[in-house]
């Protein structure tokens, strides 16, 4: 009998500090007027003062534990998606392992805000190939950390989060297709250029434009707009369903204007098609996770509905997977 991997359990933690657009105004030459218009951001949330990524994944990974009705002890793999690790090593994985008291094997994945679809690949992928039964699988950053509040072009995009998964073994399909893909010709268009061993971060820690996310903004919005489309097809093919049986398309939010560009191309009607990006902002690998826990908290996917999740980020990398859900439809109000 085939082996599959079904979504037992989701949750999901945003920081409690709200950046608005106003406040950006105060920081940047930029208005809430432009970021609405261009990005259809309005707030985002960002780590207070000793807060880190871990912190967030250990939340999200606490609610998604608690909503499977497992406990930490009976997990066999975690795998956590971040490119905003607390530090270089060890893995932050490593961090939330210990801080939620388990012993099974925990890494890390970067793939940038595709990490939460590659770490997901990498738990089903455990669990059909009979090496796991189940499996935390968390999309977590921290990006705020390593944006310059003086950059108009980044810093009011990205904000921070967490969300994450119980995968378990069943004999009902629940990831049906999962399709990932890089292409490193991009790299130079979205990068933290210092801080690893090409450029090492110097003692004093001099303000420095290569300590930051830097981007090539327009040409990453035409990958986007490409990479979206191209990845749900693939992945809806895998699973041989189409455009028309989802009740969902959960992509990554990065900017509402991607979003509707990513509608048309489909022709999916944007009442299927997810964006809670005007709160959140571009959370990086917790968007998709936080994305589907928004759904599910509030009542608006039930049992049987097909999902697709799509990501795309820095490397360039993107990925796919369309799920079946098969959890009952939540009562608790978001
Ligand atoms: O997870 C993946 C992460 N990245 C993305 O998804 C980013 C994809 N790209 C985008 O979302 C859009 O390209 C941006 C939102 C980043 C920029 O929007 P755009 O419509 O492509 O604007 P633009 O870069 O073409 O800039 C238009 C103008 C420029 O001024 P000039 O040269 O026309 O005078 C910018 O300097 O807007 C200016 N501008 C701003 N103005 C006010 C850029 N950022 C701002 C700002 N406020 N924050």
């Amino acid at each position: 009998m085939t082996t599959h991997a079904c979504i037992t359990g989701i949750g999901s933690y945003l920081p409690e500090r709200i950046l608005t657009n106003r406040d950006l105004e105060a920081m940047v030459d930029t208005s809430e007027e432009w970021i609405v218009a261009r990005t259809g951001i309005r707030e985002r949330r960002m780590v207070a003062e000793g807060e880190a990524t871990s912190h967030l994944a250990v939340r999200a990974a606490e609610h998604a534990l608690a909503d499977a009705g497992v406990q930490p002890s009976g997990i066999d793999l975690l795998v956590l998606g971040t490119s905003s690790p607390d530090m270089i090593f060890p893995a932050t994985a490593c961090l939330v392992q210990e801080a939620l008291g388990m012993t099974c094997p925990a890494y890390d994945v970067n793939a940038a805000c595709s990490g939460f679809v590659f770490a997901l690949h990498a738990g089903v992928t455990a669990i059909e190939s009979g090496r796991a039964s189940r499996v935390l699988v968390i999309g977590a950053d921290a990006l705020t950390r390593h944006i310059d509040f003086a950059d108009r072009t980044t810093c009011v995009l990205f904000g921070d989060g967490a969300g994450a998964v119980v995968l378990e073994a069943s004999d009902e399909p629940g990831v049906l297709g999962i399709v990932l893909g890089s292409d490193g010709s991009g790299a130079g268009l979205l990068k933290i250029p210092a801080g690893g061993s090409a450029r090492p971060v110097t003692p004093g820690g001099a303000r420095d434009a290569s300590r930051f996310v830097q981007m090539n903004g327009n040409e990453v919005f035409r990958f986007a707009v490409n990479a979206i489309p191209t990845a749900t097809l693939e992945a809806l093919e895998a699973s041989g369903h189409s455009i028309d049986d989802l009740a969902w398309l959960v992509p990554h939010q990065a900017n509402q204007r991607i979003l509707n560009t990513v509608e048309q191309r489909l022709g999916i009607p944007p009442e299927r098609v997810f964006s809670h990006v005007e709160t959140t902002g571009n959370t990086s690998a917790a968007s998709i996770p936080l994305a589907l826990d928004d759904l599910y908290t509030s009542g608006r996917i039930a049992s049987g509905d097909l999902v697709a999740l799509v990501g795309f980020g820095a490397g360039l990398t993107w990925g796919a997977a369309v799920v079946r859900w098969t959890k009952p439809r939540s009562t608790e109000e978001n």
